[in-house]
């Protein structure tokens, strides 16, 4: 069975108890600019963090380092420090694939970051990525087409029979989920607003209104079916 994947793309702890209560969640997602805006200790933001969505649901964490060998000192940091399943994202530099390479070897979970481009999605699964995310938003702003990236990707992993999946990123609104959803994507990391937004309806709203005063018209004010 095929699922889409949905994460949280935050580090605000009120936002994550907050999603993961109501949604189906498989995990959170950070980088250096979300974790930054948060401006409290990196480390028990973390933990908090692994505390809240327990050691079983995914923890992406991007490491700062500009060479390979710093990413895997970082990973290995990391691993340490916070547990359960946890993926070191890294930024697709050259430096940032060897590192893709070595921690694949020492079983690390590796979400390749920062792509704009189908060939780097490419190279980052052969590599040894288990997750790439492709930045829908920010390839609209550069006058691109972010799902036709995304959509390219989800082509190219098939093609070469690779289990790398798309974890498709940098959302702005519903239509960008959506068109990633139908092309394939096989998971999405939004932020709270963007997942609130793929729920609501107006009219849902308002069905579920007339349904209640319906209902209590016939059958009392604060009436449900097991207190009739
Ligand atoms: O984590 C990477 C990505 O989600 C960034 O999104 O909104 O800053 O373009 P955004």
């Amino acid at each position: 069975m095929i699922n889409l994947l949905y994460y949280l793309d935050t580090a605000s702890i009120d936002q994550i108890k907050r999603a993961f209560d109501l949604y189906p969640m498989s995990g959170v997602t950070t980088n250096p600019t979300i974790i930054a805006r948060e401006n409290t200790n990196f480390l028990g933001l973390l933990k908090e963090i692994r505390e809240v969505i327990g050691t079983e649901k995914d923890l992406h964490v991007q490491v700062l380092s500009s060479t390979a060998e710093g990413m895997l000192e970082e990973a290995r940091y990391l691993h340490e420090q916070i547990g359960g399943e946890l993926y070191i994202k890294i930024p697709v530099t050259p430096q940032g694939i060897k590192a893709m390479k070595l921690l694949k070897k020492e079983g690390m979970n590796i979400t390749a970051t920062a792509i704009y481009t189908a060939d780097q999605a490419l190279m980052s699964a052969m590599a040894g990525a288990d997750f790439v995310a492709p930045y829908v938003n920010r390839i609209d702003n550069i006058s691109g087409n972010g799902v036709d990236v995304v959509s390219q990707i989800v082509t190219l992993l098939h093609n070469y029979g690779l289990d790398t999946m798309v974890l498709a990123a940098s959302f702005k609104n519903i239509q960008q989920v959506h068109d990633v959803a139908l092309c394939g994507g096989q998971s999405v990391t939004v932020n709270a607003e963007v997942m609130d937004g793929l729920l609501s309806h107006p009219l849902t709203d308002s069905s579920v209104t007339q349904f209640i005063n319906d209902w209590e018209n016939v059958y009392g004010k604060g009436k449900i079916t097991n207190n009739l």
